[in-house]
């Protein structure tokens, strides 16, 4: 996730700004940038890859002492990591500078009329729109043309803005993504979207909210609404983190972070791909014709791990909705089986990192077999999206903790889109229905939302009831069979626990014979077409003395009867069970993670990125 650092005040700004950034590092970037103010000019300097790069340019330069400047690490989003491509991003006289973490949606349509009009645009980035729609409205008052500018962008945004004309002040701004300030008592302002930037100089801060923004200068901090200008009240908080806990914002794992982010991260996937109003998606980013995409007669996933996971629910969903076969693999079966590939096949590779060597091997071997290929990817410049015809990026932000939580989920919408998407242009999802499965995936990040602190409660119990198990057997049905396999995976990988997924319908096939008081089984059962399958599934464990943990629909009574721990979980369309039924498991791994005193976010013998056959 991009860091953004900036400083006015009595101190030199590089040090300050190049020490911020350095404790924002933890959020992942791949390039980075720096601008300070020197005799009247803005001076910048930009580099791909890390931070050490821009320190080693620095020493060579004479920043003049500069006192105001603002800093920024980027983790690519539109256009791969570059020097042209890095923050601070100019207008075009090079008098004003922005810094940006966020997303804009509609920046290629304020790009083309802004292109129009005259700007020359020198990247290939979302943010850079905003530098010149800010010249645009710009007469003699930055914080006023900054207002007036973002009224015309959708999507989400935190800014740094600075201007040669008015030396004095940086503009700070924000709509859905953080920004705090910082103050000093004997003078001096900081702007970063993250608290351990600032606390080597201030444990002083205010928090900016949605459509707020701020004018810093050395000795006075004004803040407003963005939307009517007034000025508003904001009261000094004084944190007491440690630079650890600021990076985690508060939160003992990142892991558990992330598990918390995924409202955010699905609706930025979905977010101006979905018409929340028709269920209509846009997918420019697969760049195949609408004819090209009827001729296709078959679907390949590939993909690793957790990654496979949620090609497996694909399957279901893309069979059900677009009616093409769809074919799943692990990656390092797929590259070494017979492949009956063509042009008439799309082949998915899904990655997190966009690094996994079996995966990269599996995308190469369907292009030279002249299938197309698009990649399902977080990470944007990675070698799997260089590599395939087009890729969907989903936007978790980084990913830190080794067990993959919210790129999961992330990959699970992105899926969904894809699925909808087909079944628009391949005309089988009628209107009526996109716009019931859209509506659908826009409601879900509020209800995550809205259930992640009570369910992180409620495993407590039942970890201490079983979190010293030495196994886990976990059954779903479905589209909540791979959920199974995912759970299953998530604890084994963070506590050590040996944990099986299954398919309900195979226990009676040999599991069953494991089934005793020391093996705890989780159960997905949300009340679906195969809820009564499953819940006899559940009946033939509960008679071997099996002891249960049922997850299902919120209302359902039974299964508080059956079970040892009931987990309940709000009605939702059927189709995004798996994305919700998710959570419950990520959570019960990592409360017995912790419990068990492990590692939670760097497990034993595990890598993020799986660069190696
Ligand atoms: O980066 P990728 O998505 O290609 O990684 C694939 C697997 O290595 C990954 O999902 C792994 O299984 C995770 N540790 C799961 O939490």
């Amino acid at each position: 996730m991009c860091g953004i650092v900036g400083y006015v005040g009595p101190r030199k700004v590089v040090p300050i700004v190049l020490e911020g950034l350095k404790r924002l590092e933890y959020r992942g970037y791949d390039s980075a940038g720096i601008v300070y103010l020197k005799d009247g000019k803005l001076v910048k300097y930009r580099c791909e890859g890390k931070l050490a790069n821009l320190e080693e340019m620095m020493e060579e330069v004479d920043d003049g002492g500069s006192r105001i400047g603002l800093g920024h690490t980027r983790w690519a989003t539109h256009g791969p990591p570059s020097e042209a491509n890095a923050h601070p991003h100019s207008d075009c006289s090079g008098d004003l500078v922005v810094v940006h973490n966020g997303i804009i949606e509609n920046f290629h349509t304020l790009r083309e009329s802004l292109t129009a009009k005259g700007h020359i645009f020198t990247s290939q980035t979302d943010t850079e729109v905003l530098a010149h729609l800010i010249e645009e409205h710009l007469r003699d008052d930055l914080a006023q043309a900054v207002a007036e500018a973002v009224k015309e962008v959708e999507g989400s945004f935190a800014l740094g803005v600075m201007w040669s004309r008015q030396p004095d002040r940086l503009i700070a701004a924000r709509s859905q993504s953080p920004l705090v300030l910082g103050v000093k008592e004997k003078g001096g302002c900081f702007m970063a979207s993250d608290i351990p930037a600032l606390l080597p100089y201030t444990r002083q801060v205010i928090f900016l909210e949605d459509r707020e923004m701020a004018v810093l200068k050395n000795d006075s901090l004004q803040v407003f609404n963005l939307d009517d200008g007034q000025p508003v009240e904001k009261e000094i908080q004084t944190i007491d983190w440690n630079v650890g806990m600021a990076e985690k914002a508060g939160y003992r794992h990142f892991m558990l972070k992330e598990i918390f982010e995924q409202p955010q991260a699905i609706l930025n996937t979905f977010r101006g791909r979905l018409d929340p109003e028709t269920g209509i998606v846009r997918l420019p980013e697969i760049k195949l014709s609408s004819e090209e995409l009827r001729g296709v007669s078959r679907i390949s996933l590939v993909a690793c791990g957790t990654s496979w996971h949620a090609a497996l629910v694909a399957k279901y969903w893309l069979e059900k909705w677009v009616g093409i076969p769809v074919e799943v693999d692990i990656a390092s079966e797929f590259r070494y089986r017979r492949l009956l590939l063509g042009p008439d096949v799309i082949v998915i590779p899904i990655s997190q990192s966009g690094e996994t060597a079996d995966t990269l091997a599996g995308l190469r071997l369907a292009k030279d077999l002249g299938a197309k290929v698009i990649s399902i990817c977080n990470v944007v410049g990675s070698t799997i999206t260089r590599e395939s015809h087009g890729t969907i990026y989903t936007h978790a932000g980084p990913e830190i903790g080794v067990a993959s939580t919210k790129a999961f989920t992330s990959q699970l919408t992105a899926l969904f889109l894809l699925t909808l998407f087909l079944g628009q242009v391949r005309e089988t999802i009628p209107a009526e229905k996109s716009r019931e499965l859209g509506k659908a995936l826009v409601e879900l990040p509020a209800l995550i939302e809205e259930e992640l602190p009570r369910l992180q409660e409620e495993m407590i119990p039942i970890c201490n009831e079983f979190g010293r198990s030495r196994d886990f057997l976990y059954l779903g049905r479905g589209a909540n069979f791979p959920i199974a396999l995912e759970g299953a995976l998530k604890l084994k990988e963070i506590s050590y626990i040996h944990a099986e997924g299954y398919a309900a319908g195979e226990l009676k096939h040999g599991p069953i014979a494991l089934i005793d008081r020391d093996m705890p089984v989780l159960a997905l059962v949300p009340g679906d077409g195969v809820y009564k399958k499953v819940i006899s599934n559940v009946q033939e464990v509960k008679a071997r003395h099996g002891r249960i943990i049922l997850v299902g629909s919120r209302g359902d009574d039974a299964l508080a009867e059956i079970a040892d721990f009931a987990i309940y979980l709000p009605i939702i369309h059927e189709e995004l069970n798996p994305i919700l039924y998710t959570i419950p498991l990520q959570l019960l791994s990592y409360q017995i993670a912790n419990m068990r005193g492990c590692d939670v976010d760097q497990p034993r013998n595990l890598a993020k990125s799986v660069t190696v056959e």
